[in-house]
């Protein structure tokens, strides 16, 4: 079988096909046979050794992934909670062992049964952004029913799910993005209106017009936390989901409307708030509020095609590995 292993920080070009076999699954492990893992821009910044991320060397890029159960390791207090048989359709969060290739091998609470109607690629869309974006949402900005939200750089994976989600909340919510590709999907996935994000008058304009936001989930912080924080109205909360620099802002601004800046991370997320998001996830993919949008798909071995285009092109939605 096949992994992409990176063996030295660098270019997409250390993204390397090698063979390699899976282990037996040891208690409370799964090992999954992949057919397609999601691409992320920390794939990015942890192959380059960017960003503050300098994982182990070597190892498999990819957090997550989709595919079915091939082998089921011994029983143990750590099992999820779900109960697999080999064969089972399923996705993956997080893994032990990286997704980036044609098997992984991942804890019990790490894996998934795949809610049904959703093929390999949509399967492995489904954790980074869905749980994310539920995080920064529910979890960690506390939508209450109604609020206005902003998805700042709603044409991405993680973007496209926060809209998904409002969609299924009910929330209102309006989106940027950065092409005009990107803001005509950012439409037709529910935003009330949307902006160019290259233009900061533009953004102002629709948070005159929405007359100012309860929630912006924000992908770019370091460009836009101090705009941000005119955009929101009494009480309004800007969630920290995405930044690659430095910013300044006036505190002067947050104080007449009592506003928060909440940092939002993925791995904070508890096993039962996984499970909790998990629970969501099937219920939206049954009303078809949730359908993962992926942009385009890449064989294993074109790891280093996709990585540059993910950092190249305007985003408009998921990018995915396609493995068996
Ligand atoms: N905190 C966490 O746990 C967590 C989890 C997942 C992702 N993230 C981070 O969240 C960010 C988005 O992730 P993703 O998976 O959605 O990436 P993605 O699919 O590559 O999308 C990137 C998004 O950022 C937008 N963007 C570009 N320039 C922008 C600007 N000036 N202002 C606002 N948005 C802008 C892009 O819009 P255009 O391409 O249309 O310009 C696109 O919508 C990344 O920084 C990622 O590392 C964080």
């Amino acid at each position: 079988m096949k992994r992409i292993i990176v063996e030295n920080y660098g270019g997409p070009e250390v993204l390397k096909l090698h063979d390699s076999d899976p282990p037996s699954p040891g208690p409370g492990e799964l090992l999954v046979k992949l057919h397609a893992s999601g691409i992320n821009p920390v794939d990015t910044y942890r192959r380059s050794g960017s960003q503050g991320y300098t994982p182990d060397l070597p190892f498999c890029p990819g957090f997550e992934g989709a595919g079915e159960i091939l082998a089921i390791g011994p029983p143990s207090a750590g099992d999820g909670p779900f109960s697999f048989s080999p064969g089972d359709r399923v996705y993956v969060g997080w893994s032990i062992s990286g997704t980036y290739g044609q098997w992984c091998l991942a804890d019990a609470a790490q894996v998934f049964p795949l809610p049904m109607g959703l093929g390999w690629a949509e399967g492995a869309a489904l954790f980074v952004n869905y749980f994310t974006a539920y995080r920064a949402l529910v979890i960690r900005g506390g939508a209450l029913p109604g609020e206005k939200v902003l998805v700042h750089g709603a044409s991405g994976g993680v973007g496209l799910a926060a809209l998904q989600w409002c969609g299924f909340m009910g929330n209102p919510v309006w989106g940027t993005a950065g092409s005009e590709t990107g803001m005509d999907l950012v439409s037709r996935w529910g935003a009330e209106d949307t902006a160019d994000h290259r233009s900061p008058t533009a953004v102002a304009a629709l948070a005159d017009a929405a007359g100012g936001f309860d929630i912006i989930l924000e992908m770019r912080s370091d460009l836009n936390l101090e705009a941000d924080l005119d955009m929101l109205a009494p009480g309004g909360r800007v969630m920290v989901i995405g930044s690659r620099g430095e910013t300044t802002i006036t505190p002067r601004k947050t104080m007449g409307i009592e506003a928060d800046i909440r940092g939002v991370v993925l791995f904070r997320s508890t096993a039962p708030e996984n499970l909790a998001i998990h629970r969501a996830l099937e219920k939206g993919v049954a009303s078809r509020d949730i359908q993962p949008v992926v942009h385009s798909e890449y064989p294993l071995a074109d790891a280093p095609r996709a990585h540059r285009e993910l950092m190249e092109q305007p985003a408009a939605g998921k990018r995915i590995l396609l493995c068996s």
